[in-house]
């Protein structure tokens, strides 16, 4: 079953006659507990269309169902909702609220989509414990390091339960061995729970655990790659 179904998606940005072209008509199905990697050169459109395909942004033009759903049609509050229902995020720089703890840091979208604060406490431990660091809970951010950091944010994008990650060069302000145990723990996450992953890297190494790499180059995707079937 297809939980991200894209046709012919484009965004441009400005007008005429400065305007950006920088999707040009991408066309991408991910499956259910597919793990997908998006690979390409900077400014290739990678984060632009991550940015389409985990409704952070809306297309130009195009038609785009997530789980199912015309997000296109979806009203702002619509969107808020959908994505603290349906999907996770993981950023290239963290994204975590420096003055929150770990623990808070977690319950922030479970909270904001009203749960009590007890449940989305127990939940955050949990997710915490799931990425490896059971006992940084109190920690904040700044007392983490770089790789912590990221776990916790992604302890924060799991902790939820999303049907779809979006991780965008989540390992780019790692070193090699933090950004390994990233890449593993997104894996793992995939395999052992069949979690939808969406995926941007630059590195070839990072992409291998994928079930399929999508290749951009100038707004479109030019290769698609397929590793591992599902
Ligand atoms: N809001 C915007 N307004 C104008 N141009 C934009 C905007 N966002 C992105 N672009 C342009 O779109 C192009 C693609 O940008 P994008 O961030 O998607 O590239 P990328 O493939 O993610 O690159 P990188 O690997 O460096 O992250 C770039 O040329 C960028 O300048
Ligand atoms: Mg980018």
């Amino acid at each position: 079953m297809s939980i991200i179904q894209a046709t012919n998606l484009h965004r441009t940005f400005g007008k005429e006659p400065l305007i950006t072209h920088v999707l040009r008509g991408v066309d991408v199905t991910v499956q259910q507990g597919e793990f997908v990697a998006i690979m390409g050169k900077s400014g290739a459109g990678k984060s632009t269309l991550m940015y389409q395909l985990s409704v952070l942004d809306t297309p130009s033009s195009g038609q785009l169902f997530v789980d199912g759903t015309d997000v296109i049609a979806l009203s702002e509050k619509e969107r808020t909702s959908f994505r603290l229902n349906t999907l996770g995020y993981v950023f290239q720089d963290y994204a975590l609220v420096p003055d929150l703890s770990a623990r808070e840091n977690v319950m922030m979208p479970l909270l904001m989509r009203g749960e009590l604060w007890q449940d989305a406490s127990a939940k955050a431990d949990r997710a915490i414990d799931d990425v490896g660091l059971a006992g940084k809970y109190q920690n904040l951010p700044a007392e983490l390091s770089g790789g912590e950091q990221q776990r916790i944010a992604i302890a924060r994008a799991i902790a939820s339960t999303p049907k779809i990650i979006f991780a965008d060069e989540p390992t780019a302000n790692l070193d090699t061995v933090s950004s390994k145990q990233i890449i593993e723990l997104l894996s793992n996450l995939n395999r052992t729970t069949s979690q939808t992953v969406v995926m941007v890297t630059h590195e070839r190494e990072y992409a291998l655990g994928a079930n399929r790499v999508l290749h951009m180059e100038d707004g479109l995707i030019v290769q698609e790659e397929i590793l591992r079937p599902l």
